[in-house]
């Protein structure tokens, strides 16, 4: 009897949702911000990052925090015309009831857009120490020795508690430092990120699960020490030399 009469109000529950369910889901907003396509094939990173790995990653994980951004910003025109970089810069000048979605989702497109770029396949200019860089250089002078940085970035990315980010940043005075941030946080981010933490990346590393556990499972160390063979020192050093570029004089000559 109270299981028929569960299964009748289990029907009834089924009936309305079924009533209200259609048409009245408005399309996903397509824009202002797009997906880019991945700068090189799913597979190109193997064997340090497989190819599955890679394709969710990009095609859900990332999609989803474009997806999000863009019905963040529906209500809000005058915001669709910023850049992503103004929009997580100035997380705490946004609209209260979206500031939130746009720091987890903006932040995880930005995030996962420089992610990308910072990798390659294995070949010239990817993995080693950046040798023969700019970048490569700035490292050994800050910590001593690639070694003493590749251990402090590790210690960073393991000491990550749950999901974020470890990073090496141009700061303020020109210095390199390696620093952390939870979620989808990133160094951009005034008034969100503590300002010792705070600088323009050069090197970005994702520590939460959905970037290693096909792979490695709960063996972050493993994954992070495989990344190292995939860094792509032609493009970090390009990060590197215009955040240390003196800037541009606006009217001189
Ligand atoms: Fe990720």
């Amino acid at each position: 009897m109270k299981t028929g009469a569960m299964a009748l109000a289990g029907a009834a529950a089924v009936t309305r949702v079924d009533a209200q369910a259609p048409a009245a889901a408005a399309p996903a907003p397509t824009g202002p911000f797009t997906l880019g396509a991945l700068p090189y094939a799913p597979a190109a990173l193997e064997p340090h990052i497989d190819a599955q790995t890679m394709t969710i990653h990009h095609d859900r994980h990332h999609k989803a925090y474009v997806d999000n951004l863009n019905k963040a910003l529906v209500g809000a025109p005058e915001l669709q015309k910023k850049t992503i970089e103004e929009l997580i810069g100035g997380i705490t000048f946004l609209p209260a009831e979206i500031q939130k979605a746009v720091q987890n989702n903006g932040g995880g497109h930005w995030n996962h857009t420089l992610f990308w770029g910072l990798m390659a396949a294995p070949g010239a200019g990817v993995g080693g120490e950046g040798e023969g860089t700019a970048l490569g250089a700035a490292i050994v002078k800050a910590f001593g020795s690639f070694a003493k940085f590749k251990e402090k970035f590790s210690d960073a990315a393991m000491k990550r508690f749950g999901s974020g980010w470890a990073w090496l940043v141009v700061q303020e005075d020109g210095g390199l430092a390696v620093v952390s941030t939870g979620n989808q946080d990133n160094p951009l981010m005034q008034g969100v990120v503590p300002n010792a933490d705070r600088g323009k990346p050069v090197l970005a590393l994702d520590v939460w699960e959905h970037a290693y556990y096909l792979k490695y499972q709960n063996k972050r160390a493993d994954y992070v020490a495989a990344w190292f063979n995939v860094v792509n020192w032609t493009a970090a050093n390009a990060l590197y030399e215009a955040a240390v570029a003196p800037p541009v004089k606006k009217g001189g000559k």
